[in-house]
């Protein structure tokens, strides 16, 4: 991102506001820029806003979202937690997966927000931001609940997208959902080794 001012996340967002670098910018109701802690060690991304999204200009505030804060209250994490976004800041009509000239053309407001925020660890939701961030790790299905490294530094534990377990609620050994419990209870793990290493330095 250029610019002669410095870059924060409150000028990155009046930016993002008018965007029109793609097609989704005359479709779009709201941009669904992100929320959460600027601070966050931890930063959750989707892949792109749904109807509620786009309506309220909030991310994760759909069924989608509600089945993320179940998912991350299992571990006592809240969304306040977590800064939370996703790949494209506008809804892709009928929320088709985001083409991939709408993320190249979004990806500098990411990229941004992690320069900005900078997270320890990124949980991508579902393909889309695995695949992004991760172009050589294999699919969501061999890939959820291990560690990647982003740009060598960051890291990045891919999940299943909170859609996929509300289409599949069974909760059996094997599921989806039963892995994203598992999956989840690393993350928060990690987190907690991570802080009490800070509190012990
Ligand atoms: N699905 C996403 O990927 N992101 C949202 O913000 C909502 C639903």
């Amino acid at each position: 991102m250029e610019g002669s001012a410095p870059l924060t996340l409150d000028s990155l967002r009046a930016r993002a506001s008018a965007c029109m670098a793609c097609a989704l910018g005359s479709t779009r109701t709201s941009v669904v820029f992100g929320e959460g802690s600027p601070r966050a060690s931890l930063m959750m991304i989707g892949e792109g806003p749904g109807e509620v999204e786009d309506t309220t200009g909030r991310p994760f505030v759909g069924p989608a979202g509600q089945k993320l804060d179940e998912v991350m209250g299992s571990v006592g994490l809240r969304r306040e937690d977590a800064y939370i976004t996703n790949v494209v800041k506008c809804r892709p009509p009928g929320n088709r997966v985001p083409a991939r000239g709408e993320m190249e053309a979004c990806f500098p407001y990411l990229e941004a927000q992690i320069a900005l925020i900078q997270p320890a660890l990124i949980v991508a939701l579902g393909n889309t931001p695995t695949q992004w961030l991760l172009p050589d790790a294999p699919g969501i299905t061999q890939s959820h609940g291990k560690f990647y490294a982003w740009r060598g530094g960051i890291l990045v534990l891919p999940m299943f997208h909170p859609s996929y377990l509300l289409r599949y609620p069974s909760k059996e050994k094997g599921s989806p959902k039963h892995l994203t419990w598992l999956d989840i209870q690393k993350v928060k793990a990690w987190l907690d080794e991570r802080a009490a290493g800070a509190a012990g330095a």
